[in-house]
């Protein structure tokens, strides 16, 4: 069972500079919720309900975000403001939130292995909170929980991506493909559209074992000199313990100017 779900958020998000100035990358609004509630939503589909959540210094309003806030409470209730709660009281209710700080930015490697000690030694997800994704049926990470509960290994969600796009991404080396499910023979960070094995792209959803944290420490710092899940997963995927899943639904890139502005249209129109 998938019982946790880890959010790495510590980046800096310096695309949204000035705001990120002070503002979580992750606490920037699509519409009325900020990125990292879409992502909170998305795990509790899942069925999971245990947030372990890296963050920084300057981070703290995220901390407050899942917590009660008395004076709010107190202002808005009974008045035609308060169903606007709704959503984030629900959150508050049915799910544990745990912390621990990257003090460094050493890449996603090292904050995912931040988070051992909200983790354990049990499979858990994780989640980018700027990749949001969103389908009409099972979300993303249910749909990689139910792949888990089958394959029992490390699983990370892959796209199509344009070819001279991969140097943005990890990218997988595909062996053989079965419906959504692939297999994979290596991957690579951030390759140059020569280098890259294929354009099957890896996106900020994974189902991890709890051997990659042994893996992470072992392993050195490869592109931009961070420690990198790719290189981590790389060595998982070379005794055939790690599959790709081309999951069902759309991912917008919040990360970037253009993926947030699509985003936010998309569920405007939803409203
Ligand atoms: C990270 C991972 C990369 C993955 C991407 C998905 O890169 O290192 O393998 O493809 O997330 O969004 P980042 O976007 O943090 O540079």
């Amino acid at each position: 069972m998938i019982k946790k779900c880890l959010f790495p958020a510590a980046g800096y998000g310096t695309r949204f500079l000035p705001a990120t100035k002070s503002l979580p990358k992750e606490m920037l609004p699509i519409i009325t919720k900020p990125l990292i509630h879409y992502g909170v939503e998305e795990a509790m589909e899942a069925g999971i309900h245990n947030m372990a959540i890296v963050t920084g210094r300057g981070k703290r309003a995220l901390e407050d975000y899942f917590d009660i806030s008395y004076e709010l409470e107190h202002q808005i209730k009974g008045s035609s403001k308060e169903p606007l709660l709704k959503e984030i009281r629900h959150i508050q209710n049915s799910c544990v939130f745990t912390y621990i700080r990257q003090k460094e930015m050493r890449g996603l490697g090292d904050a995912i292995l931040k988070g051992e000690p909200l983790i354990g030694q049990e499979p858990f997800a994780v989640i980018l909170a700027d990749d949001l994704c969103v389908n009409e049926n099972d979300g993303v990470i249910k749909q990689m929980v139910k792949a888990y509960n089958r394959y029992k290994c490390s699983i990370v969600a892959v796209m199509e991506v344009p070819q001279n796009e991969t140097h943005k991404y990890g990218i997988i080396k595909p062996l053989e493909q079965n419906d959504s499910i692939i297999k994979i023979a290596d991957m690579v960070e951030k390759p140059s559209n020569e280098e890259a094995p294929s354009n099957l792209a890896i996106i900020g959803r994974y189902i991890l074992t709890p051997d990659i944290f042994d893996i992470l420490r072992s392993i050195k710092a490869g592109v931009n000199g961070e420690l990198q899940i790719t290189d981590a997963l790389k060595l998982q995927a070379k005794e055939g313990k790690v599959l790709g899943y081309k999951f069902e639904g759309i991912r917008f890139d919040c990360g970037s100017i253009e993926g947030f502005v699509k985003a936010t249209n998309y569920m405007y129109k939803k409203l």
